[in-house]
């Protein structure tokens, strides 16, 4: 059921007031259009508005930003389009035009058109929605392209031949997708032909945009259900080919491996369901992306991924950069995670000692508790029982990990003795054997040799240094910094 226009909302809404007002002023038929108009009927009002008028959109905008104190305007010229913004509100005007596009640009020649010329070249048939701002008919709604009808049957279509909508502008291709992801909608047919067969035109399109369309996917309720439309329409082997590559089963010999695309997918909607962080999602699609790299097929064994999670690993900086992805913490931790993905898994059988556990803390750090979330989606079992088994064995896993972290502090391990102490009692300059004896300090308290605690570091110390024929000239065994 979408909601009806609140036709005295509008009326009272100071911004869209004000650009009634101003739109009355020019002379120039003015319309609420696009993603806002489509959210107002799906009952989600929003605060980006995009205006279209009959006339200048650059002078329109002057005038309603002159009329709201406190707003900034943009123009962009090359555009003729303009931005107010004006407390928490974006207000986006332009004036209706007719487009044809160049054939290896997404930019646009433009003519002035009608307002019926302004929504057909629009890119799908639910954001080519009018509402009138006019005196005589405030509020009507005016739907050239029935995407009412569509908004309630759920459908993405384009209001053109859709050959023409995707090739005018490829981003839409993606944004096809992302609709029909985010909000639950099917494409229909013909549109998703036409994004068959424009598929190459992609190319056209800068990184960054394509990269955004993805990230909205990603961060969908169910992302699975847009990365399986990328796949099937070609796209995902055009923008995301290493993702593509997981795709298929081999057999040999009577044995079959799990198809690992599909697997991912399930992986990124459990950790969908569980967590809103873009990272954390990104790290469920690549945490097994060098599984084609590393396959092999041993007889008697069957088929494995050995090493997977260190290659994959060190995919993760070459496909952040190539996605234009923030190459600082995200890219770290998205790699640390397909790296470590594996690791509590090894840590599930009975007999595992603490020194495993504690390793384990000292390389996740504070990101454990996300690579358990990774794990414990990681398990896509179709048999139930399976799946309750796992997961029982992982709350063994994170009551051994908390006990050890109680213990041990090691989630952000800092060398209990540091170099300037080791530097300081010994009398030596920075040297090669410093690095040593913080190394086994280290080593010894992973292994439970010793608590990480300074008094005992410090004796492991003075033996370590003992034994490399070292005296000590200093006397740091009552260390001010020292923490216990
Ligand atoms: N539009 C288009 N083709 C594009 C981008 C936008 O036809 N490649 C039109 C659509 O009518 C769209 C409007 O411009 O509704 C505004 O675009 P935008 O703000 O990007 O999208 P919204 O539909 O508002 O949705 P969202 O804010 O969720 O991205």
């Amino acid at each position: 059921m979408l909601a009806s226009i609140p036709v005295d909302e509008l009326r009272t809404s100071k911004p869209i007031r004000v650009v009634a007002e101003a739109a009355a002023k020019l002379g120039f038929p003015a319309y609420l259009v696009g993603g806002y108009v489509r959210d107002l009927l799906l009952g989600k009002p929003a605060k980006d508005i995009d205006f279209v008028c009959v006339g200048s959109g650059v002078k329109l905008a002057e005038i309603v930003a002159a009329m709201l104190p406190g707003s900034k305007l943009t123009v962009y010229k090359n555009f003729g389009t303009a931005l107010v913004r004006w407390q928490d509100y974006s207000l986006e005007f332009v004036g209706a035009r007719k487009e044809s596009y160049r054939r290896h640009s997404r930019k646009p020649i433009v003519e002035d058109g009608t307002l019926e010329d302004d929504q057909r070249r629009r890119d799908f048939t639910i954001n080519a929605l009018a509402i009138s701002l006019n005196q005589d008919d405030f509020g009507q709604l005016i739907d050239p392209f029935n995407g009412v009808e569509d908004l309630q049957k759920k459908i993405i279509r384009t209001p053109l031949d859709p050959d023409v909508t995707f090739s005018d502008d490829p981003l839409r291709m993606l944004r096809a997708i992302r609709f029909a992801t985010r909000l639950g909608f099917d494409i229909e047919p013909d549109t998703v032909a036409g994004i068959i067969k424009n598929v190459d035109r992609i190319a056209i399109v800068s990184q960054e945009r394509i990269t955004d369309e993805l990230n909205k996917i990603i961060m969908a309720d169910k992302p699975s259900f847009g990365f399986k439309l990328l796949f099937h329409t070609g796209l995902l082997h055009k923008i995301f080919p290493e993702l593509a590559a997981l795709q298929g089963v081999e057999k040999k010999n009577g044995m079959a491996h799990k198809d690992n695309f599909y697997h991912t997918l399930q992986v990124l909607d459990n950790v969908a369901a569980v967590s809103d962080n873009l990272w954390l999602r990104w790290a469920a699609l690549l945490h097994d992306i060098a599984k084609p790299a590393t396959k092999r097929f041993k007889p008697g064994t069957g088929w494995t991924f050995h090493g997977h999670e260190d290659k994959g690993a060190r995919m993760v900086p070459k496909i952040f950069r190539r996605m234009k992805l923030p190459m600082g913490e995200p890219m770290h931790y998205v790699k640390k995670l397909v790296r470590l993905h594996l690791r509590p898994i090894a840590l599930v059988k009975d007999n595992i000692t603490d020194s495993a556990v504690r390793r384990l803390l000292f390389e996740a750090g504070n990101d454990i508790d996300d690579l358990m979330i990774l794990c414990r989606a990681d398990i896509t079992s179709k048999i139930h029982e399976k799946v309750k088994r796992y997961l029982r064995n992982f709350d063994k896993v994170e009551e051994k990990l908390r006990d050890v972290e109680a213990r041990d502090h090691l989630k952000n391990f800092q060398p209990p003795v540091s170099g300037e102490v080791i530097m300081q009692t010994f009398g030596l300059k920075p040297d090669r054997i410093v690095g040593e004896i913080k190394d086994a300090i280290k080593e010894a308290i992973l292994e439970g040799q010793i608590p990480n605690e300074y008094d005992k570091a410090y004796e492991l110390m003075l033996s370590l240094g003992r034994a490399k024929g070292l005296q000590p000239v200093a006397d740091h065994s009552q260390n001010e910094n020292k923490k216990q």
